[in-house]
């Protein structure tokens, strides 16, 4: 029975949740069963799930794949309707799809010193790309951040992997405060590439300050994506004075060349909507 019932998920595409963990309040790491995805992953690309028939598409980026156990893993952090929904599933439990592995690849050539910069839940992933360049013989200083302690995911993982690691939060609770350390950071150190993933604020930021170093400095943008396949335009950046689309032509982009301000705005173009759905769920006891 089992067997036959195993069959019928793989047929029907089903994906199970092999681990499920919190790291810290409202950001979960999860393993699902995705056998020919993780055998495709490469660091810095991306998948796109949905819970159920009626669920929205939800894009997250792979923090890691083991071929072996045919599983990939993102981490996830609770924000709306469906990352919400999302949390309170279960391992064991299955999801309908999931799209992946979207996007192109990382660059994990041979560059020398590399700076990877993390904040929030994006600080999993980038710990996918650190881990990579570390085994790529790559000198890799990591700063990761979050808004306060509490909230740090990673950093262990990170140590693994790092030649340094430095730590970063908003309020100063573990620590740098902030990042006004990388000022001196990047004038002590010789650095050839800086990797950033964490908010659009953090990404524009880093930026800044990498330009007047002339270190190129690339950012992974996560613009609100439907299909994930360069069809519907929603995920549309401008970069360098031309418009791509991140889900093909990214995520990762020339942090010099990014349009910050349009792509912040963009990502508030919904937000009635997504509040107005958070509180509907809320209401019906988190079914919509
Ligand atoms: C390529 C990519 C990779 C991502 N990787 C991760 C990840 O590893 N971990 C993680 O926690 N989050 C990741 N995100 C963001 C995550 O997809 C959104 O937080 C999620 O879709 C929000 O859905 P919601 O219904 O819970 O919240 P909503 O209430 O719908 O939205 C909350 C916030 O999420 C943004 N958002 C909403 N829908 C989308 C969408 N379809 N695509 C992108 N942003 C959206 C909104 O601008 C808003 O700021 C990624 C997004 C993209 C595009
Ligand atoms: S998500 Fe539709 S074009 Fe990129």
């Amino acid at each position: 029975m089992d067997q036959i019932l195993q069959g019928l998920r793989e047929a029907t595409n089903l994906h199970e949740i092999v681990t499920k963990r919190e790291l810290v309040p409202q950001i979960n790491l999860f393993e699902f069963s995705a056998k020919e995805t993780a055998a495709k992953t490469k660091p810095g690309q991306f998948v796109i799930l949905r819970i159920d028939e009626n669920g929205e598409r939800i894009p997250l980026t792979i923090a890691g794949a083991n071929v072996e156990k045919g599983t990939i893993t993102v981490v996830c952090h609770e924000v709306g309707k469906s990352t919400k929904q999302l949390g309170t599933l279960k391992k064991g439990d299955y999801i309908l799809d999931l799209l992946g592995p979207l996007g192109k690849p990382a660059e994990i050539e041979k560059f020398g010193t590399v700076l990877c910069v993390g904040g929030g839940v994006m600080t999993a992933p980038l710990h996918f790309q650190a881990k990579a360049f570390h085994e790529a013989a790559h000198k890799v200083i990591g700063v990761i951040g979050a808004r306060t302690e509490s909230h740090l995911i990673f950093e262990d993982e990170m140590r693994n992997v790092c030649d340094e690691l430095y730590v970063a939060t908003d309020d100063g609770t573990k620590g740098y405060k902030g990042l006004d350390f990388l000022k001196e950071l990047l004038k002590k150190t010789k650095t050839d590439r800086v990797i950033v993933m964490g908010p659009v604020v953090t990404m524009k930021v880093v930026s800044e300050l990498t330009r007047s170093h002339g270190i190129p400095t690339i950012v992974n943008l996560i613009p609100i994506m439907v299909d994930g396949m360069g069809m519907c335009g929603a995920c549309r950046v401008t970069v360098g004075g031309k418009t791509l689309f991140a889900c093909v032509d990214g995520p990762d982009f020339d942090g010099h060349l990014v349009d910050f301000e349009e792509l912040m705005s963009r990502l508030k173009m919904f937000t009635p909507q997504e509040k107005l759905a958070f509180v509907l769920q809320e209401e019906r006891g988190g079914n919509l």
